[in-house]
């Protein structure tokens, strides 16, 4: 015990606690950053250009409808659109041009992008491994997804004020 406090204590000293206390001025948005935080891009315009160009195609793979997908490769492609809205922008509260030059969807020209696919790789191994070994859980299966961590915005928060 005396060994572990001896080992936190640097990183305490170091962070100031804020990794524990947070930053307030991030956390007091979280319910108005629910609504789109950027309103000049219209995602249910770009959503409904996309979904009528891969119209009949929607339960392909998604690898084999999209150019460049290294994550999500056997994903059917309509659902793939639904990822993208729900797990990806609402949960962040973001629009699609957070990660994406609108019509340039294959490009990986903004960092976010490839954060997005380690946080996937993140939430599958909290859910596949790390949740499965806590014991006396209410659910059967406990389940954290992008909207635990982030609930409408950027960056999560670490306290409640
Ligand atoms: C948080 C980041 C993020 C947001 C927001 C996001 N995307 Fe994506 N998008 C990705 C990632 C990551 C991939 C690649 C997935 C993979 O490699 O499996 C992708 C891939 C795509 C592709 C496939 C492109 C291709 O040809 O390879 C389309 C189309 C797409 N997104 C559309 C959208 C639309 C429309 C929105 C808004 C409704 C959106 N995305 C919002 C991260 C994001
Ligand atoms: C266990 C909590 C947690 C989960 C689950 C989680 N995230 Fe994150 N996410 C974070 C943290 C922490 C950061 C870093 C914020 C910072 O820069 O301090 C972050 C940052 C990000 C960023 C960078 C944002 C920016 O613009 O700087 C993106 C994009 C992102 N997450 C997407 C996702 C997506 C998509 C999911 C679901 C697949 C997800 N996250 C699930 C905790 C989480």
């Amino acid at each position: 015990m005396t060994r572990l406090i001896l080992y936190l204590l640097p990183l305490f000293a170091i962070s100031g606690l804020g990794f524990w206390y947070g930053n307030p001025t991030t956390t007091n948005a979280v319910d108005t950053a629910l609504v789109q935080a950027d309103t000049t891009f219209d995602m249910q315009k770009a959503l409904a250009t996309l979904r009528e160009q891969i119209k009949g195609k929607e339960n392909l793979p998604a690898d084999s409808v999209f150019q460049n997908i290294k994550l999500l490769k056997k994903m059917p492609a309509g659902r793939l659109l639904g990822i993208m809205e729900i797990a990806f922008s609402n949960s962040l509260g973001v629009t699609c041009e957070h990660c994406h030059t609108p019509d340039a969807w294959e490009k990986e020209d903004k960092p976010t992008k490839q954060i997005a696919r380690d946080m996937w790789v993140m939430m599958g191994t909290i859910n596949n491994e790390l949740l499965k070994n806590i014991s006396n859980l209410q659910s059967k299966q406990p389940t954290a997804n992008c909207t635990t961590c982030h609930r409408g915005q950027v960056k999560p928060a670490t306290s409640l004020k």
